[in-house]
């Protein structure tokens, strides 16, 4: 081959190459928001926040539920002021997120542990999911409630969505470690939300 022709292949491949890496260096990573956000617009991660998990991996259940807690926290103790009714729509949509992120992983816990059959986790598996169904409802009506500025009735769904996270808890087994202090399965005392 030609010396210029060798060259011009090798400056080629160099554009090439820095066009990848620049492309890669520059974009936004994968599912980061841009750091100003439309006013109005509903939380958006980084991926981790809502339990989303990590690229290539399933959601992390146990990430959304750390999730779901710190919200509900946030929440319980403000829902009545009037003036923080825009973050707590943020609230209420970041557990949202996290309940939808939560019903698409795998869960862990005492109960799926126990489980010994694949029929048994499947059917556990379920169940859990019905539950985070049920607790996707009641966020929605909480946020419709706090649209609305009804705060009577929004504080009766939080007390609704303890106990759907109790009856949950239960569910999974998880119960037996709030006896012994460990709220939420793993020392989470006050991210549980309550
Ligand atoms: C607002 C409602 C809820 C809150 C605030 C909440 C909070 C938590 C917290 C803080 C943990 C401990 C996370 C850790 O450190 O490991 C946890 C674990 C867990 N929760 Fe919830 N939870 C809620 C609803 C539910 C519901 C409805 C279910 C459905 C059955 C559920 C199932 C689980 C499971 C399976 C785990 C164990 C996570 C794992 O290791 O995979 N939770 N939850």
């Amino acid at each position: 081959m030609a010396r210029g022709a060798l060259i011009s292949r090798f400056v080629a491949a160099s554009v090439m190459g820095v066009m990848v890496l620049g492309g890669t260096a520059f974009a936004q990573p994968a599912g980061e928001a841009p750091s100003k956000q439309p006013e109005g617009a509903q939380p958006r991660r980084p991926r981790a926040q809502f339990g989303e998990g990590r690229e290539g991996r399933g959601p992390s259940v146990e990430g959304a539920m750390k999730a779901m807690g710190r919200s509900l926290k946030a929440l319980k103790g403000q829902i009545a002021d009037a003036n923080k009714k825009e973050e707590n729509l943020s609230l209420v949509a970041a557990m949202e997120m996290a309940c939808v992120n939560a019903k698409g992983g795998k869960p862990g816990g005492p109960a799926m542990k126990a489980a010994k059959t694949d029929a048994e986790k499947q059917e556990l598996t379920a169940k859990f999911r019905a539950h985070l169904i049920h607790l996707g409802h009641a966020l929605l009506d909480l946020e419709s409630q706090v649209m609305e500025g009804k705060t009577d009735e929004a504080k009766a769904s939080i007390e609704k969505i303890e106990k759907i996270r109790d009856e949950g808890h239960h569910l999974m087994g998880l119960d037996k470690e709030d006896e012994k202090g460990e709220k939420g399965g793993k020392g989470e005392k006050n991210e549980k939300g309550g």
